[in-house]
């Protein structure tokens, strides 16, 4: 299935999809320095680069992103590393296909960027990482996949994230193949 994925940051997650030969046909970022936009341009991978200060609204901005994925065709949309909250116009063009890559075994640290702080904060043995469908409720649509990453003594958090990182490079793949098969017996994107 032809894949959109949407990056502000490193980009690791979205290097893995190409590096395991997954058809990611454009790539969208709302941080054209970062390393997943510079990825992108460096596999020559249509980039999306889409500023909020080019537009008037997140949602001009989504409208914007959803037009550049449909114009390349795009199937199924992966939130890799994405830093904002997309808006109505882009979850409508997408219902159902689009999966985002959370560091946390959600519900678990939800519904913010600091989700590997918190669970070395609060003293938790286990975490993880959780690909799921997004929705119009944040961090909180149905559950695709989800790894257990332990939390071990005299952890770091730049060590845990390295594991959870490990465990997000296994899952998002099972997630995206187990979408790819349910969305396989379903109407194309628009219809
Ligand atoms: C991942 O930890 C993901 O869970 C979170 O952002 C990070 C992106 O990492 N949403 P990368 O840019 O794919 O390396």
């Amino acid at each position: 299935m032809r894949l959109g994925v949407v990056v502000s940051g490193k980009g690791s997650n979205l290097r893995n999809l190409v590096e395991r030969g997954f058809e990611v046909v454009a790539v969208a970022t709302n941080r054209p320095s970062c390393g997943g936009a510079t990825f992108a341009r460096d596999r020559e991978i249509p980039l999306g680069e889409l500023s909020l200060k080019r537009f008037e609204s997140e949602e001009e901005r989504d409208i914007a992103m959803r037009d550049f994925f449909m114009a390349h065709g795009v199937e199924l949309v992966v939130d890799a590393g994405y830093d904002r909250i997309h808006t109505r116009p882009f979850l409508e063009a997408f219902r159902g296909r689009i999966v985002n890559v959370h560091p946390s075994l959600l519900p678990e640290f939800g519904g913010g960027m600091d989700a590997v702080e918190q669970a070395l904060q609060s003293g938790v043995d286990v975490t993880g990482a959780t690909v799921h469908l997004v929705t119009e409720d944040l961090d909180a649509g149905p559950i695709l996949a989800q790894e257990r990453v332990p939390v071990l003594k005299g952890d770091t958090v730049e060590c845990l994230r390295e594991r959870i990182h490990d465990a997000e490079h296994r899952i998002l793949p099972t997630a995206i193949r187990l979408l790819e098969a349910r969305l396989a017996k379903s109407p194309a994107v628009g219809q």
